[in-house]
């Protein structure tokens, strides 16, 4: 059954199905747009084409590495500052409440943890972090940021460049060109951010925490995603061949996925989680 709506009875509904039941949640980049992160699929940005770096690309090319991290450095300074907002806030009471067991994200910003989830499910990773392809050692995207800005001493002063979505930013070729790459401090080996990129899958230590997760529910909460991504349509798919139920709160419908849904409402999230929040704590 599906509740698209936005009347009292819809959202009771929705209440009702929540209530007494374990939630795990699976989000996605709708839920940070309220926090001034763009999403790729949403309505303001579906009509701007974007053009992400592939892993092949990134892997094969020192050119690729140098496009990739050149627009990073600029990206990185917006991205590092955006905040939790309402939506995050609410899933994090949830938890602490013992409504919600945890959150699956398919995003890459942490802003689940900052606002104060403790049990969080990276499924691409997260660009806080930096990790070398020879050696694998894991270190820090804010340390990475003041060894590209030494080398780069010229990009800490652009200004105005639009901020696209995952901490990308459209920087000029001809910045590009010049850009001098850092390497791993330990081995010398190229660096990647610790995010599973376009064409990569996500990885099978990653995906077993959230299976398990999963696997705790009696409903899941899906907020702001398109689906279009299997990573994240893989666990709506599998609650509803299970017959769990399946609320879906998202700007729009999604692209993928839509039979799997039992109960949709349309509205931003942090409008309805909020709200959620008091609903279920009365
Ligand atoms: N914040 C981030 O970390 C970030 C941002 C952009 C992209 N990404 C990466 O790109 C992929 C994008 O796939 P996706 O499905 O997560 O996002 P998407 O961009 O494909 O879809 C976002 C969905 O959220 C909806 N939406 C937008 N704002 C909303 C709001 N305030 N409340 C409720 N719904 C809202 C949109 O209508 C759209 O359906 C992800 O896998 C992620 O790794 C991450
Ligand atoms: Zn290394």
């Amino acid at each position: 059954m599906h509740l698209v709506s936005s009347n009292a009875s819809g959202w009771n509904a929705i209440v009702d199905v929540l209530r007494g039941r374990k939630i795990v949640v699976l989000t996605g980049a709708g839920c940070s747009t309220e926090s001034g992160i763009p999403d790729y699929r949403g309505p303001e940005t579906k009509r701007r084409a974007r053009n992400p770096i592939k892993i092949g690309e990134f892997l094969r090319s020192e050119e690729g590495r140098r496009k990739y991290w050149a627009r990073a450095a600029v990206g990185w300074r917006k991205f590092d500052s955006k905040r939790p907002n309402p939506a995050h806030e609410a899933l994090a009471v949830l938890e602490k409440t013992g409504h919600v067991l945890g959150v699956i994200t398919q995003n890459v910003d942490r802003l689940h943890q900052y606002a104060g989830s403790r049990r969080v499910v990276e499924l691409h990773g997260a660009l806080s972090e930096v990790r070398c392809l020879e050696c694998g050692d894991i270190t820090s995207r804010n340390a990475l940021q003041a060894k590209l800005m030494k080398l780069n001493p010229h990009f800490a002063r652009l200004r105005d460049i639009q901020m696209a979505p995952d901490g990308d930013a459209e920087v000029p070729e001809s910045l590009v060109s010049d850009f001098d790459v850092p390497s791993c401090n330990r081995c010398g080996g190229p660096l990647k951010p610790n995010v599973v990129f376009f064409g990569e899958s996500v990885p099978r230590r990653v995906l077993d925490d959230a299976l398990e997760l999963y696997g705790e529910a009696e409903a899941l909460l899906v907020i702001g995603t398109s689906l279009a991504v299997f990573s994240g349509l893989r666990f709506v798919r599998k609650a509803a061949a299970e017959g769990m139920p399946v609320v879906m709160m998202n700007l729009g419908h999604p692209e993928r996925g839509f039979d799997c849904v039992t109960h949709f409402w349309d509205q931003a999230a942090g409008e309805s989680l909020p709200r959620l929040v008091d609903d279920l704590l009365v």
